[in-house]
């Protein structure tokens, strides 16, 4: 098999790059390791930036979340016993959007059926070879289905892969650099078809951890609680996640919050932020969970797959379409100028805002002084505003 553009993983990076791929006209082929059922099974954050939503609507897959997306005007952070309503829209005059990655994942698939892109499911890919230009060599991915292996060559290669694909380690380690910061606790999140507890999101502050109250819908809520890193699932019912919650929310919002419904998922997950440098190196180039990971505090995972792939589209629609090469030497500083600034937002939320087992009271007193400097400062607020409704592409 030959194609314009190889892209490993079809996770949200790998799908939304595949669909703006063919509406430029460039071929290109996904491949995924897991089956559609699983990539849809998997429940992530929800909340999009105005220049996310921006991007679905030029990829023609903007339709349903227009409809069914919920504007969100402002956020609230809730610090021990005071409270503290973030107004994005009067800050930034943007709004957030309030839908959930999982939903634009499948409006991506049905994009996908409409138009027959090939996208091979339970395509494990094993190597991705000779990318570095060497004249007379062609690069090409490595996948095994069914037990066979199989190639496809490619002008180039898009590792949409996620933190645990191949595609980064092809980087060779004289290269690539990784910085990381694991934190000592996890999110356990629970999805549940109960109305919301708030209007809006609540970021809460309390000495027994972190919690966040969020929503998907009218009748669809999503929940967390900070854990220690080792937590069980097993160990939690949803009796004790409820009580957990509960504990830590505010009291009048605690008190009638409603935990008689379906629960439809739980599930830990782990706090880190990640980054790969660089994103790109020869006929490979890195975008989404691949190059860099966020601690969700700030809801800017999927935002940034999607800005690495709108930059990523662009530089290859100059080249195939327009024959210049410099969107692609410029990509990998162009897109870690945006990752960076989204990990340090996301890692000023996460320090401000959770139980850190080894802070010392200089520290917690630290937290405190940020809280008190946006409680009292509406540049603060507006700071944390432009972060929050999203950078600039
Ligand atoms: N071969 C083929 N596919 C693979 C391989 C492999 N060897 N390894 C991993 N994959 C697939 C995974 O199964 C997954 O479906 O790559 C996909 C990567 O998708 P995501 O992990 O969703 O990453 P990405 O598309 O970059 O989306 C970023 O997802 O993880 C969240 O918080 C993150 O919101 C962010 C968004
Ligand atoms: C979610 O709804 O899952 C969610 C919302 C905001 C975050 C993280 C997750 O910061």
């Amino acid at each position: 098999m030959k194609t314009q553009v190889a892209i490993v993983g079809g996770g949200p990076a790998g799908l939304l790059l595949s669909q703006l791929l063919h509406l430029s006209g460039i071929e290109n082929i996904v491949l995924e390791r897991r089956s559609r059922d699983y990539v849809l099974s998997r429940i992530r954050a929800g909340v999009l930036e105005s220049g996310t939503v921006q991007v679905l609507n030029d990829a023609d897959v903007g339709g349903r979340v227009a409809r069914e997306g919920q504007p969100h005007e402002g956020v609230e952070l809730s610090w021990h016993d005071e409270r503290l309503r973030i107004d994005l829209e009067a800050l930034t005059g943007e709004t957030v959007t309030v839908y959930g990655q999982t939903e634009v994942t499948r409006d991506l698939y049905d994009a996908g059926d409409a138009r027959g892109a090939e996208i091979v499911h339970e395509a494990a890919v094993k190597r991705i070879e000779d990318i570095e230009g060497i004249e007379g060599s062609t690069p090409s991915v490595v996948y095994e289905k069914n037990g066979a292996e199989h190639r496809v060559e490619a002008d180039f290669v898009a590792g949409c892969d996620g933190f645990h694909g191949p595609a980064r380690q092809t980087i060779p380690d004289s290269v690539r650099r990784e910085f990381e910061r694991v934190y000592p606790f996890g999110w356990l999140g629970l999805l549940s078809r109960t109305p919301p507890a708030a209007p809006e999101l609540i970021y809460a502050t309390h000495e027994r951890g972190f919690a966040l109250c969020s929503m998907r819908s009218d009748s669809i809520s999503r929940y967390y609680v900070q854990v220690p890193a080792s937590e069980k699932i097993e160990d939690w019912s949803a009796d004790r996640f409820w009580e957990e919650l509960r504990r830590r929310i505010p009291a009048d919002v605690a008190d009638t919050m409603v935990t008689d419904g379906e629960v439809l998922e739980m599930s830990v997950a782990p706090l880190r932020s990640f980054v790969c440098e660089p994103m790109r190196h020869g006929s490979l180039f890195l975008a989404g969970d691949a190059a860099h990971i966020v601690p969700p505090t700030g809801a800017k995972g999927l935002n940034l797959a999607v800005s690495d792939v709108y930059y990523l589209h662009r530089a290859f629609d100059l080249f195939f379409n327009h024959g210049k090469s410099d969107g692609l030497d410029g990509y990998s500083d162009q897109a870690l100028s945006r990752v960076w600034k989204a990990e340090r937002f996301s890692w000023t939320l996460t320090s401000m805002l959770h139980d850190f087992p080894h802070y010392e009271p200089f520290e917690k007193r630290m937290q405190k002084a940020e809280f008190d400097y946006l409680t009292r400062s509406e540049t603060a607020r507006r700071g944390l505003a432009e972060n929050y409704i999203g950078l600039p592409f």
